[in-house]
């Protein structure tokens, strides 16, 4: 896949002719389908959304090479965070049932002894990325908000939460292991049994989300990461 730079003269369609990445990522920012010939710029001012912000997320999230450098310094952490968080209430609203959804089909339709290991492998998966979302939610997401909120009023008091963005670092580990297993046991191992269209179906399912997952995290590491590191500086 040729990677695309995306600027704010670049036609929405454009983007995701190039990139069906984008499919999944513009819903997060509201902008849906039926794009006309609009620009970045132009739908950005209709939808009320920063487009600088816009620019800097889609450019993470489409490439991997993309450095945000200095556009960090000006990015606004209450916007970021509500991003994050949009993206996650997407995977735990929508994406995961439906997962799970594909997985009752997948038994349903096919009556083998190895669905079991494919649902317990599945249940395992799921179990550690939601776990991953909620420590990101409930612990990283309120401290960096809190942080946030202290360097910009000097009111809120952090001093008494024993957290620092390293270790978010450090648990941002991959929940690819488990993903691994699922697919080798797709891919490698459950026999040939009827299955061939729902098991393809699934697979595809999976290492979409499984590229989504990884783009994210990219944001997190690229983004998030650096700009909480510049504010736990301030506060020293
Ligand atoms: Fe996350």
């Amino acid at each position: 896949m040729t990677e695309i730079i995306v600027s704010a003269k670049t036609k929405l369609a454009d983007i995701i002719m190039q990139d069906k990445r984008a499919l999944v990522l513009f819903p997060r920012f509201g902008i849906e389908l039926g794009v006309g010939n609009r620009s970045v710029k132009q739908e950005c001012i209709n939808k009320g959304i920063d487009t600088d912000f816009f620019l800097l997320m889609v450019n993470v999230f489409l490439n991997k090479n993309y450095f945000p450098g200095g556009k960090l310094k000006k990015l606004d952490v209450d916007m970021l965070l509500r991003y994050l968080e949009n993206s996650h209430q997407y995977y735990l609203e929508e994406k995961i049932p439906y997962l799970e959804q594909l997985i009752e089909e997948f038994k349903k339709r096919v009556d083998h002894p190895a669905t079991k290991q494919l649902e317990r492998f599945f249940m395992q998966y799921i179990t550690e990325v939601k776990e991953h979302l909620a420590y990101e939610d409930q612990t990283a997401f309120p401290y960096v908000a809190a942080l946030s909120e202290q360097v910009k009023s000097s009111k809120a008091d952090i001093s008494d939460i024993d957290y620092h963005i390293g270790v978010f670092e450090e648990r941002h580990d991959n929940i690819e292991e488990k993903l691994s297993d699922l697919k080798a046991l797709l891919i490698q191992h459950f026999p040939p049994h009827n299955d061939r269209y729902i098991r393809i179906r699934l697979l595809n399912e999976l290492m979409d989300f499984e590229e989504d997952l990884i783009n994210h995290a990219r944001i997190e590491d690229k983004v998030l990461i650096p700009i909480v590191e510049q504010l736990e500086k301030k506060i020293g």
